[in-house]
C-alpha cells in the first residue's frame, strides 16, 4: 500500500509551484494590478470576478466564492481527487511524489504502469476481435440492441469468442505475464491448477477511469445465460466502489457537464449515447458509494439518480440519496428518477424516444420532495406516533446535510410535516461537529474580533508572531478560540507557511469549514492589512476572553466555593480590570 503523502512534501510542492502558471494554462489570465484575473471557470459570467493572487498563491472568485490553492484549483477544474492533483503538480514540477514510509515512494507507480499497459493491449485485442468474421454473432447482437459501430467504437466495445484460452494464449507466454494477467483478473486457476480465461464468449465493455485508462472489464453473455454479466474482480487497477462506467466517455463530449444521469446498466449508458444523450454513467453494481458520488459531483453539480422501478432499484436510489446528503455542498443537487417497473433507460428510450425520456429526466424529483415522500410511505403523518417515528428517522439524515440555506429549508420542512417546533428540529443537530455549536456563524453580521484575527492570520501568516501562545487567555474557551489556537500552533511550528499551504493544512481537518469560510471574509481579501489594527484586535480579544473567564468564576463563586487556584485566578483577573 502506498503511504500517506507527508505534509512537508505538500508544502514543498506548493512552494515550487506558481499558481498563476497552473491556472493560466487552463484559464488564460490577464494581469490586473497586483493580481491576475479572468472570467470565472466555475460559474457563468460576463465580467471577470475570478482573481489569482501570486503573492498568496490562491485563487478566489468574488462572484461565486470558489477559492483555494493550486491543488484545490486542479481538483475543481480538472475534476481530480486530492492525490491526482498532487501527482499532476509534482509531474509539472518534475519531482516524484514522496510517500510516508520513505523508500517505497515512487514504487506503486512503477508497478502499476505495466498493468495499465497490458490492460490497454487486451482491451484493443477484444475490440479487434469484434471485427473478425467469427465475431459476427456479437456484431449482430449489438445491432439487434440498436447499437451502431460508431457508439461501439466510442465505448471500445469488444468481443471474446468461445474458448478457454484466447487471452492466455495471446498474452500469457511468460510466467511473469501470467502473473500480471492474474493480477488483472483476466485469467483464473481452479483447484486442479488449471488456468483459463475469465471472459469467454462474451461482449466486452471496457471500464475506463476518468483519465481514459482501461482499469477493468464487464462481459455480457450473448442472449440468455448465467451470469448475465461477469466483471473484473477487485484488482490493483479496479475498485468497483470507487469508479463508475462511462464517465470518461461523458467527459469527452464536454468539459463542463451541468447534469449527470446515473443509471444501473452498461447497456443503458451505451444505448442513451447512441440516441444522443451523452451525460450518462452507470454504477458498477447496485450499491452507490460516497466515493462514487464525490467522483460524480466533481464533474457535474447536478446528479439524477435513475434506477429501475423495482424494489432493488428503489433501495439503491434511497441509499444513493442518503450517501449524497453529507456531501451536498452549496450548488450540488441530487434528484431521483424512478422508472416504471420492468423498464430501464435502454428499453424506455427505444420504446418512447429520446425526447420523452429527456422529459422524464427534467421532471426527476428533487431531493426535498423525494426524501419526504419516501419517508411518508413508511411513517403515517396523520398520527402522533407516525410523526414521531418520521422525525426519528429523518432528523439524523437531515442533520447530515452541510450547513447552508438548503439545510435550513429541509429542517423547516421537517418541522412543518411533523408538526413540531423548528427549535426542536435544530436542537442538538451538530453533536458530531463541535465547531458548529460555537456561534461563530451567528456573529456573521458584525465580524467579531476573533473572526478578524483568524482571517488576518490566514491571509498574512507571519502575523502569528504577534501572539504568544503561552499566554493563559488563549486557553479560555470562548467561541472560535479552539480554531485560533490550532492556527497559531500550526504557524508557530511551521512559521514559513504561506496562505495556500495553510489552507491545505486544514484540508479534511475538523475546522476546515470554519477556516474556509473565514478565509473568504471579503474585506480582507482586497484590503491591505494594517499591523496596528491587528495588534489592537489581539488586545481586544484578550480582554474579551478574560472578561468571559471572570464572569464564569464570579458565577461559580455564587453557587459553590472556588478552589484555591480559582480564587487566585479571580484576584488576578480583577487586578487586570482596574
Ligand atoms: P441489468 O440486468 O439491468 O443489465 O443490470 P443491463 O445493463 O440493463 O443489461 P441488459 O439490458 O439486460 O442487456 C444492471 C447492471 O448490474 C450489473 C451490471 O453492471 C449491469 O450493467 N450486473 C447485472 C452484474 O454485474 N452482473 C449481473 O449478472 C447482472
Ligand atoms: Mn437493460
Amino acid at each position: 500500500m502506498a503511504g500517506r503523502i507527508p505534509q512537508h512534501f505538500i508544502d514543498d510542492l506548493l512552494a515550487r509551484t506558481d499558481i498563476v502558471d497552473i491556472v493560466d494554462a487552463l484559464v488564460p489570465l490577464k494581469k490586473k494590478g497586483a493580481n491576475y484575473s479572468a472570467c470565472c471557470p466555475f460559474h457563468n459570467e460576463k465580467t471577470p470576478s475570478f482573481t489569482v493572487s501570486q503573492d498568496k498563491q490562491f485563487y478566489h472568485c468574488f462572484g461565486c466564492g470558489a477559492n483555494g490553492s493550486a491543488i484545490g484549483f486542479l481538483m475543481e477544474f480538472s475534476h481530480l481527487d486530492f492525490v491526482e492533483a498532487i501527482e499532476e503538480l509534482a509531474s509539472l514540477a518534475g519531482v516524484d511524489v514522496v510517500r510516508e514510509g520513505g523508500q517505497q515512494s515512487a514504487e506503486p507507480k512503477k508497478q502499476l504502469t505495466p498493468l495499465y499497459e497490458l490492460n490497454a493491449l487486451i482491451g484493443d485485442y477484444f475490440q479487434q476481435q469484434l471485427r473478425k468474421p467469427e465475431s459476427s454473432i456479437a456484431v449482430n447482437y449489438l445491432k439487434k440492441r440498436g447499437l451502431s459501430g460508431r457508439v461501439a467504437k466510442t465505448f471500445q466495445i469488444g468481443h471474446v469468442p468461445a474458448g478457454w484460452s484466447h487471452v492466455l494464449d495471446a498474452f500469457g507466454e511468460s510466467a511473469e505475464q501470467r502473473t500480471m494477467l492474474k493480477e488483472l483478473g483476466l485469467i483464473v486457476s481452479n483447484e486442479n491448477n488449471k488456468t483459463y480465461d475469465r471472459f469467454r464468449e462474451r461482449i466486452i465493455f471496457p471500464i475506463r477511469n476518468k483519465k481514459g485508462q482501461t482499469i477493468g472489464f464487464g462481459g455480457r453473455v450473448l442472449g440468455q445465460g448465467e451470469p448475465k454479466y461477469l466483471n473484473s474482480p477487485e484488482t490493483p487497477l479496479y475498485h468497483k466502489g470507487r469508479e463508475v462506467y462511462g464517465l470518461y466517455e461523458a467527459l469527452q463530449t464536454s468539459n463542463k457537464i451541468e447534469r449527470l444521469l446515473l443509471v444501473e446498466g452498461y447497456l443503458d449508458v451505451v444505448a442513451l449515447h447512441e440516441k444522443g444523450m451523452t451525460n450518462v454513467v452507470a454504477a458498477l453494481g447496485t450499491a452507490i458509494t460516497k466515493e462514487q458520488l464525490e467522483l460524480l459531483f466533481r464533474s457535474a453539480m447536478e446528479l439524477v439518480v435513475c434506477m429501475d422501478g423495482d424494489s432493488a432499484g428503489q433501495k439503491a436510489a434511497w441509499r444513493a440519496v442518503v450517501n449524497a446528503m453529507p456531501i451536498l455542498r452549496s450548488g450540488r443537487q441530487i434528484k431521483v428518477l424512478l422508472l416504471p417497473e420492468g423498464e430501464d433507460p435502454d428499453s424506455l428510450v427505444r420504446s418512447e424516444g429520446l425526447e420523452k425520456f429527456q422529459d422524464r429526466v427534467l421532471g426527476a424529483s428533487p431531493l426535498s420532495s423525494y426524501f419526504f415522500d419516501e419517508l411518508s410511505k413508511t411513517h403515517m403523518l396523520t398520527t402522533m406516533e407516525g410523526r414521531a417515528s418520521f422525525m426519528e428517522q429523518a432528523k439524523p439524515l437531515v442533520d447530515s446535510i452541510p450547513d447552508g440555506a438548503f439545510s435550513v429549508m429541509m429542517k423547516q420542512q421537517l418541522a412543518t410535516l411533523t408538526n413540531m417546533a423548528l427549535s426542536h428540529v435544530t436542537a442538538g443537530s451538530s453533536v458530531k461537529q463541535p465547531v458548529k455549536k460555537q456561534p461563530l456563524r451567528q456573529t456573521k453580521k458584525a465580524p467579531s474580533v476573533i473572526r478578524f484575527i483568524i482571517t488576518s492570520l490566514l491571509h498574512e501568516p507571519s502575523l502569528a508572531k504577534k501572539i504568544n501562545n503561552e499566554e493563559a487567555w488563549l486557553q479560555i474557551d470562548i467561541p472560535g478560540m479552539p480554531v485560533l489556537r490550532k492556527l497559531i500552533d500550526t504557524l508557530l511550528t511551521s512559521p514559513s507557511l504561506t496562505t495556500a499551504m495553510l489552507l491545505e493544512r486544514f484540508r479534511d481537518d475538523e475546522f476546515e469549514k470554519v477556516i474556509r469560510s473565514l478565509f473568504q471574509e471579503e474585506k480582507l481579501i482586497s484590503l491591505e492589512l494594517s499591523s496596528a489594527e491587528v495588534d489592537d484586535a489581539i488586545k481586544r480579544l484578550k480582554a474579551q476572553a478574560q472578561e468571559h473567564r471572570l464572569n464564569i468564576l464570579i458565577e461559580k463563586s455564587r453557587v459553590s466555593s472556588l478552589s484555591q487556584e480559582e480564587r487566585k485566578e479571580l484576584t488576578d483577573l480583577y487586578k487586570l480590570d482596574d
